[in-house]
């Protein structure tokens, strides 16, 4: 696998992955484009075969990152690259001097919560019943260490 910037030609490739998963809120394409065309973002694609088979999208702002997507093609799963991109994202933030990340996450989307755990975020809050299906969120947070480029 490997993880780059995603762009506007994996757009298609992304929503086939984000439609695919039942657990997670859908993003509709105006949406992913709309992080594509942003500044703010940091937006990965992971590609195995010349194939998009993962993305992320996070956030930087003020020195501290909020990761708002993360999936990767059912066919994919539980092979890493779930974990891959995390990590990426992670340096990705690191890189630019973040010194911490957040994410909301469906406490009932046990996979997504055992993977954030493993990769040292923690729970710090929760809002009730704050998706569609009445699950509660987790908002987690982990500490990252800053290395700016030179
Ligand atoms: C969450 C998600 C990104 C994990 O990706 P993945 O490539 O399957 O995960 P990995 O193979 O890297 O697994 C990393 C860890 O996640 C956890 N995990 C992943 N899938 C799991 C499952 N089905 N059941 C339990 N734990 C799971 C495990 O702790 C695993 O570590 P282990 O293999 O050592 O047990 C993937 O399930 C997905 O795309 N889900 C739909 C979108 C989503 O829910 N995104 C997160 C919320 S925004």
């Amino acid at each position: 696998m490997t993880v780059r910037p995603a762009t506007e030609a994996d757009l298609e490739a992304i929503l086939d992955i984000e439609g695919r998963w039942l657990t997670t809120p859908h993003w509709n394409r105006t949406q992913f484009a709309s992080e594509l065309a942003g500044s703010r973002p940091r937006f990965l694609a992971a590609e195995e075969d010349g194939r998009v088979v993962g993305y992320a999208v996070c956030w930087i702002v003020a020195g501290e990152a909020e990761l708002l997507n993360l999936a990767v093609h059912p066919e994919r799963a539980r092979g890493g690259l779930g974990r891959g991109l995390l990590a990426a994202a992670m340096r990705a933030a690191e890189e630019a001097d973040c010194s911490k990340m957040t994410l909301e996450v469906s406490a009932r989307n046990a996979p997504a919560v055992r993977l954030y755990e493993s990769a040292g975020f923690r729970v710090v809050g929760r809002r009730a019943k704050y998706y569609n299906d009445g699950a509660d969120a987790l908002l987690m947070d982990a500490r990252l260490n800053p290395r700016p480029h030179p």
